[in-house]
């Protein structure tokens, strides 16, 4: 494929190894990413079939493209792409799952053991000298051990998660809409229920209409006072009112965030509680996994405009073989 007669749009930014590859054998359009109308002339907007994205492709310009045969997401995550309207149009939507399982699983124990063991603030005490000067730095109120974990989303990187807390000798619990067969840990058909029999939630859904602020007050309340809720899915999963008015009155103990209701953040109300723990979205964010991803999102436009296959399509846009 070097004839580049094929071109591909790319709204925004987008990892470089992924424009490396693309500019080699495809004709590249590049826009900024912004609301409004897709700035491209017709013959232009004619001429794309294909979009690789990180981050959002604006519905009214998935429209705006007569022959767009394919988008192609940078994240296991594509809720920037609206994938049953992608579908309405045969348009297929492809995405980077299993690549950054370990990554994203490693990182969410990290973050784990940082918000129960303040890790990163004992790390900023010898840093500033006051181990020297001051002493000792106060005990963590909260031990991982003996905890039991409920797991909101058991999908790939949850099933791995899971297995990491096995080895770490905690109780593991989960709650998704359907049982999975596969596995011996409790399943919870409600999650307010499992949010009370445990002490340690993990959020690890993707960002749809049925999670949109699933974590609300009343499941901070069923977590309770020695709660600790880790969210490493996606921020709009998270009524952030309500998790500050928790953490701040001790209707639960601590909370460790990688991503947020708006990204990026400066995080503010957050930044003045003690029992926080905060990460700019950085759960797959290696050079070696992030390559990954790039390979996955340049591979699934290859596959498609060779042979019309793909190696990771959404359950929204399944391809036929
Ligand atoms: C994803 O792949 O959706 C992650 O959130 C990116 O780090």
């Amino acid at each position: 494929m070097t004839d580049k007669s094929v071109t591909v749009l790319i709204p925004g930014r987008i990892h470089p190894r992924v424009l490396e590859r693309l500019e080699r054998d495809f004709d590249i359009v590049r826009v900024p990413e912004q609301g409004g109308e897709l700035e491209l002339d017709e013959a232009t907007r004619a001429k794309v079939r294909g979009v690789a994205v990180s981050g959002t492709l604006q519905r009214a310009w998935m429209d705006a493209l007569p022959n767009l045969e394919i988008v192609s997401n940078f994240g296991v995550g594509y809720d920037g792409v609206d994938a049953d309207h992608a579908a309405t149009k045969g348009i297929i939507v492809t995405h980077t799952p299993d690549v950054l399982n370990d990554e994203v699983a490693d990182t969410t124990i990290g973050l784990l053991l940082n918000t129960v063991r303040r890790l990163p603030r004992a790390e900023a005490w010898l840093r500033d000298g006051r181990w020297k000067s001051e002493g000792a730095f106060a005990l963590s109120p909260l031990s991982l051990k003996g905890r039991h974990v409920g797991l909101l989303g058991l999908g790939r990187i949850g099933l791995e998660i899971a297995h990491r807390l096995e080895a770490f000798k905690l109780k593991v619990s989960y709650h998704t809409r359907t049982p999975r067969s596969d596995v011996s840990y409790t399943h919870y058909s409600s999650l307010r229920e499992m949010a009370q029999a445990v002490d340690t939630l993990i959020c690890i859904v993707p960002g749809t209409a049925a999670t949109h602020k699933i974590i609300n007050a009343e499941i901070l309340s069923a977590l309770g006072p020695n709660g600790v809720f880790i969210n490493v899915g996606r921020g709009s999963s998270v009524d952030e009112a309500a998790l500050e008015a928790a953490l701040r009155s001790g209707t639960i103990a601590a909370a460790g965030l990688d991503v947020f209701y708006e990204e990026p953040t400066t995080a503010s109300a957050f930044l003045d509680l003690d029992n926080v723990s905060l990460l700019p979205h950085v759960a797959s964010a290696s050079v070696p996994t992030r390559n990954a991803m790039a390979d996955l999102v340049v591979d699934n436009l290859i596959g498609w405009f060779t042979d019309k296959t793909v190696i990771s399509p959404v359950p929204e846009t399944p391809v036929k073989k």
